[in-house]
């Protein structure tokens, strides 16, 4: 069936294909995703129908949306039903309308694996209707053939994939995501994809970065596929370049980094952003163009960990708080510490008053993670002097050095 124009508008879903449909929502009112992660941007929970002699509608969007999804998916349908509910992944943004979609449409089948259904009974206590699916299990809608994939801890360990065959759509669930509305455009080739590029690196590194050996393991498993348009749960269709994403997620999952430092500092009366600003010009001195200096004071951890993401060098800067570390640098290596980053080189500096702490306790989780440094610490009692600008100097230079290599 075709839509007119206006009807489509109104609705507000947008055709992928003939018979594929995105009745995604956008997200401007939630502050924090997971209750931690900020959206100045927003966010959305994309989700997709198939049109056939069976309907399929893959993943739902989190309950809070729930009455524009209904409006969309009632638009779409005309009257028709939904047959399967194909659920890629549990994660209440996504399976947060699964009682309302069956409300609505009561005979719906739900399609996922066995770790699926365990979520499923323990989120919302749904077991009846259940249509499971093993790796590599096929179902034919009509003209459309699906495939499902099992894609374990990219980013929860029910996640799976599924395919179109007739399309070459891959709805990847979580994977090649990102932050950020779609503020009109919703392809790739209708939004600067720069914009959000950068949203969906954040996304990864702090979502789903932890996990890149299994992301390594999904991407084998999907390399054998013609992929026209790569359909996440998040961001933007990729329709014209779904290339570009699947590389940068094969990038970002091995822990590839460009040559640059990010400088991580927190100072409490600006003895150790000193010390930061020395580096920093230093590093320049020494032809390192790309230098990003952030306060932990005043920069989310998210965003610090995008940019670790990134650069391969990574330089801790603090001061000392109660005989220990200052405690947002703490919370951000804390954090760091939790997504398993490799491939990086490291370099710390910091300040004490009058007993040390803030440099020993972050030599304890680089002794824990193995991380390896460039050169021993800097450590400084009140203010650096001119001994310590030298040890700065030559820890900049080592740093400039491993990077370039
Ligand atoms: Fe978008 Fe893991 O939920």
């Amino acid at each position: 069936m075709m839509y007119e124009k206006e009807e489509i508008e109104v609705n507000g879903f947008i055709p992928i294909t003939d018979d594929v449909y995105y009745v995604g929502v956008n997200d401007r009112d939630t502050q924090l995703f997971e209750n931690m992660w900020p959206l100045p941007k927003g966010v959305t929970y994309n989700s997709y129908v198939i049109k056939d002699e069976k309907n399929v509608l893959v993943d739902t969007v989190k309950v809070s949306k729930i009455a524009l999804f209904l409006q969309k998916l009632r638009g779409l349908l005309d009257g028709g039903t939904i047959d399967y509910l194909v659920i890629n992944h549990m994660e209440p943004d996504h399976s947060g309308a699964i009682q309302e979609i069956i409300q609505n449409y009561p005979d719906v089948k739900i399609v996922g694996n066995s770790k699926t259904f365990d979520f499923l009974k323990g989120f919302y206590g749904i077991e009846d209707n259940l249509y499971e699916v093993k790796d590599g299990d096929e179902l034919n809608l009509g003209k459309h053939t699906l495939t499902f994939y099992l894609t374990p801890m990219v980013h929860w360990p029910e996640t799976m994939m599924t395919y179109d065959q007739n399309d070459k759509i891959l709805f990847a669930g979580d994977a090649f995501g990102g932050f950020g509305s779609l503020d009109g455009g919703v392809f790739d080739d209708e939004v600067n994809i720069e914009y959000y590029e950068n949203e969906i690196r954040r996304y990864y590194s702090n979502i789903v970065g932890k996990f890149g050996p299994m992301v390594q393991k999904a991407l084998k498993k999907l390399e054998g596929l013609d992929i026209g348009v790569v359909a996440s749960t998040h961001g933007p269709v990729w329709r014209s370049n779904p290339q570009r994403i699947i590389s940068s997620y094969d990038r970002w999952s091995r822990y590839e980094a460009e040559p640059g430092v990010v400088i991580v500092f927190g100072s409490m009366y600006g003895n150790t952003e000193k010390m930061a600003d020395y580096v920093a010009r230093k590093l320049a001195e020494y032809g390192v163009k790309n230098v990003r200096m952030l306060s932990s004071s005043t920069t989310h951890d998210s965003y610090i960990i995008n940019e670790i993401w990134k650069y391969k060098g990574v330089m801790f800067g603090s001061a000392t708080y109660n005989v220990g570390l200052f405690p947002p640098m703490e919370s951000l290596i804390k954090n760091l510490s939790h997504k398993g980053i490799k491939n990086r080189v490291f370099g710390v500096f910091g300040t004490y008053g009058w007993s040390g702490g803030g440099v020993k306790t972050i030599m304890e989780y680089v002794e824990e993670h193995k991380w390896p440094m460039v050169a021993d610490p800097v450590e400084v009692k009140l203010t650096p002097s001119e001994e310590h600008y030298a040890k700065l100097d030559e820890l900049a230079r080592k740093m400039a050095d491993s990077i370039q290599e």
